[in-house]
């Protein structure tokens, strides 16, 4: 019995960071050089945490059902935005 929980101890610990990792990694998008890969989060809202001098975004991949122009104001260097397989039923201009 003793022997028993401190296994279910020593997993709970061992996976925790594991958890953390996964958990931090589902919502946050990948920025490298100007470029910000937020593809396959199943992100239902435009990320408004992201530096603000990216060119690229890429949201493919995501649940997004609109992409309104306000929610990409902030991106003002934005001039690749790769919104592919979502669920967008209307294009605002
Ligand atoms: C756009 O931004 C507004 C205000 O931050 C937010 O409430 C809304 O959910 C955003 N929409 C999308 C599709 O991200
Ligand atoms: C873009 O912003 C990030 C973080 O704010 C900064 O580290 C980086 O140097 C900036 N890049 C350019 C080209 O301004
Ligand atoms: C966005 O990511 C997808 C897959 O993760 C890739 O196929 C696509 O080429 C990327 N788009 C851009 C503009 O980098």
């Amino acid at each position: 019995m003793k022997g028993h929980l401190s296994y279910q101890i020593y997993s709970f610990w061992g996976l925790l960071p594991l958890w953390i990792l996964c958990a931090s990694s589902t919502n946050t998008c990948t920025v490298r050089h100007e470029a910000a890969d937020c593809s396959h989060l199943k992100l239902t809202h435009i990320p408004d945490d992201l530096p603000t001098n990216i060119t690229v975004l890429n949201l493919t991949h995501n649940q997004l059902r609109r992409l309104p122009p306000v929610n990409f104001t902030r991106y003002s260097q934005l001039t690749i935005l790769d919104g592919g397989f979502n669920s967008i039923s209307k294009l605002e201009p």
